[in-house]
């Protein structure tokens, strides 16, 4: 039999660094670093995601065929280097700050990975580096259902590629066409982002939540001002408005002048004022992706289309894609963002440097449902803060589970997958909170069933509730519902029919609307967020639109099951579904971090894997967290 063909790829030293597995062009394993070290966005060397994929595997560094690195260090430095030498005495602090990150780490990524991997790395095991938007281009077309399809990446910025447009036949994929630095559809994103108050890198989600409670009133000015989209789908921004290629801040006075007002301070509430920002760079990202995603079409002749890079992760651009062009299909990598190039650039090396075929495309797609996490039950990693727990025996995994519950005395039931459907069913059905901690973990930034909090999407407390008690975060912000597959479309008017991964939003039908719509005063967000506007108040946004998830027995066996029970109670298959964590905490791995988020939440049942836990039936002395907590405003 031939040697399997193994292949670890790594991201680093940006933000939200991952280690990914793939063997034999199948991803098997893959993680961010911030889930097992705690600290969100982790930007370190993923030396416990690297670990969590070769324990997966058994496999030793020796055993592997390469290790990629997901962009070129040396063509990103060069970038900075240029960028900085034509912005002169002005870009000095900016190029300074830029080196205290750059030359102790970034430019050492070969070093600090054979400080990990050890000395075979670059002598038996050859270390490879990928380009930045290949890798996305790779995670989005190798494991998408197509034979053939256009490939379309968007982000900040790469080495110095912010878009480009790929051709994907087979196992081939080509880079066609690309924009460079300093035109960037995510920087503007990000600089309106942080306009509106929210931090760049992490806000970007709110913003696109802010947007539907705005009047879109900006949007010429934009397009006038900001940014030139072309007929041919390019787009350039109006450098005289960016401070980013020179400064250590992202735009200028300008800004402020073409929106009224000047910058709303960082966790300020948002306001009217704002949500009309929101609204109007929203829907010119929509145009412009559009736009692009037309080009890519023409570009490549192909009618289907994968998306990645982390304008991708835009559920609102990605459905208006969906809707307004002529493409047939759209698939976008659950780990669209940089985690994703990890992936990305082992699926490259995998089939362009070792020739691995792929003669037919993964059905329903390579992800595996995006579950490709830890378990619960699997031992702390160096970085995570139970390292050194010396409660945490040495045991099997479900022991291990079983050994944390009792390290915090709190009182467990056993219940096998039918009963601990029921059970939580008729809770959830009586109004009850449930977080979930089942099996491997989601690799990417949403909760997918895995790490999910549940509730009743019926109930018009329900937003309100999740929002300030158990997540602490803002008001204004959506949740999301997971929806039994084939019952989806008696409650939203699906663009595509499968949504295992939550990258797009939906209308809900008509049917279950309310009608008119709720009024509520013009500059009351808050109150706007919790009118109700259909049958699922706690999932439907202003606009009528929600972020679906479709779950199906195949990928989401224990979720589909849970949907029927809650259906057959209920008459309604949808549940909340929102990630397990807490304001400005990542979302949570182990069982330690499922019992501390249990805890620091005012979530009514605990699950982890078949271990149910009810919070009103434990002393109060179990009901205390052992960790810091970690909660910022973030
Ligand atoms: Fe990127």
């Amino acid at each position: 039999m031939a040697t399997p063909t193994a292949v670890l790829g790594v991201s680093a030293y940006y933000h939200d660094s991952a280690a990914a597995l793939v063997i034999d062009g199948q991803p098997v394993a893959a993680a961010q670093q911030e889930r097992f070290c705690r600290h969100k966005g982790c930007d370190q060397l993923p030396t416990d995601a690297i670990d969590f994929c070769l324990r997966q595997h058994d496999l030793v560094p020796a055993d592997l065929s390469s290790v990629v690195f997901y962009e070129s260090p040396f063509a990103k430095f060069d970038r900075l280097l240029a960028t900085y030498l034509q912005g002169q005495l002005s870009a000095l602090p900016a190029f300074v700050a830029a080196m205290r990150t750059w030359l102790p780490t970034k430019l050492w990524v070969e070093n600090h990975l054979r400080g990990h991997l050890g000395r075979t790395l670059g002598k038996q095991v050859p270390l490879l580096f990928s380009d930045h938007h290949l890798s996305h281009a790779a995670s989005a077309f190798y494991p998408s259902p197509f034979n053939q399809a256009a490939v379309l990446t968007v982000d900040g910025v790469g080495e110095w590629s912010t878009t480009c447009i790929a051709d994907g036949r087979y196992a081939e994929l080509a880079l066609l066409e690309h924009i460079e630095w300093p035109n960037s559809l995510g920087m503007l994103y990000s600089a309106v982002t942080r306009y509106c108050g929210f931090k760049i890198n992490s806000g970007e989600y709110k913003l696109m939540g802010l947007a539907p409670y705005g009047d879109p009133r900006y949007v010429e000015r934009i397009r006038e001002q900001l940014i030139h989209l072309a007929d041919d789908g390019s787009f350039a921004l109006n450098p005289a408005y960016f401070d980013y290629t020179r400064r250590l801040r992202t735009y200028n006075q300008q800004l402020e002048t073409l929106f009224d007002a000047p910058t709303a301070p960082l966790g300020a509430k948002p306001t009217r004022h704002t949500a009309d920002v929101a609204a109007s760079i929203q829907q010119v990202t929509d145009q412009a992706m559009i736009g692009l995603a037309n080009r890519a079409a023409a570009s490549t002749g192909h009618t289907r289309l994968c998306l990645a890079g982390g304008v991708a992760l835009n559920v609102v651009s990605v459905a208006a894609i969906e809707r307004g062009t002529d493409l047939e299909q759209v698939w976008v990598q659950p780990a669209a963002g940089d985690a994703g190039g990890a992936l990305g650039a082992a699926l490259w090396a995998c089939h362009q440097e070792h020739g691995v075929a792929r003669e037919t495309p993964p059905t329903p797609d390579g992800m595996a449902g995006a579950f490709l996490g830890p378990t619960p039950g699997e031992p702390p990693t160096d970085h995570h803060p139970d390292a050194a727990d010396p409660l945490l025996p040495a045991t099997t995994n479900t022991d291990r589970t079983a050994a944390v519950l009792a390290s915090y005395q709190l009182h467990a039931q056993h219940l096998d997958d039918d009963e601990l459907a029921d059970q939580l069913a008729a809770r959830l059905a009586a109004g009850a909170t449930v977080a979930l901690a089942r099996g491997r973990a989601e690799f990417g930034p949403r909760a997918l069933g895995a790490r999910s909090i549940l509730a009743d999407p019926r109930d018009p407390s329900t937003h309100r509730r999740l929002n300030l008690q158990t997540k602490f975060r803002e008001g204004f912000r959506p949740f999301a519902p997971v929806v039994l597959r084939d019952k989806a479309a008696d409650w939203f008017d699906l663009g595509q029919n499968d949504r295992p991964y939550m990258l797009a939003t939906d209308p809900v039908t008509a049917a279950i609307r309310t009608e008119p719509a709720p009024r509520v005063p013009d500059d009351d967000l808050a109150a706007a967020a919790v009118a109700v506007r259909s049958q699922l108040p706690a999932i439907t946004h202003l606009d009528f639109s929600a972020r679906t998830q479709t779950a199906d027995p195949e990928r989401h066996p224990f979720l589909h099951r849970l949907l029927a029970r809650f259906d057959a109670r209920t008459g309604c298959p949808v549940l909340v579904n929102t990630s397990f964590n807490v304001r400005g905490e990542p979302i949570v791995t182990t069982a330690g971090d499922a019992v501390e988020c249990f805890l620091a939440a005012q979530v009514d049942l605990l699950v982890i894997d078949n271990w149910l836990v009810d919070r009103h039936l434990q002393p109060p002395s179990a009901l205390v967290a052992r960790r810091p907590s970690a909660r910022s405003d973030d």
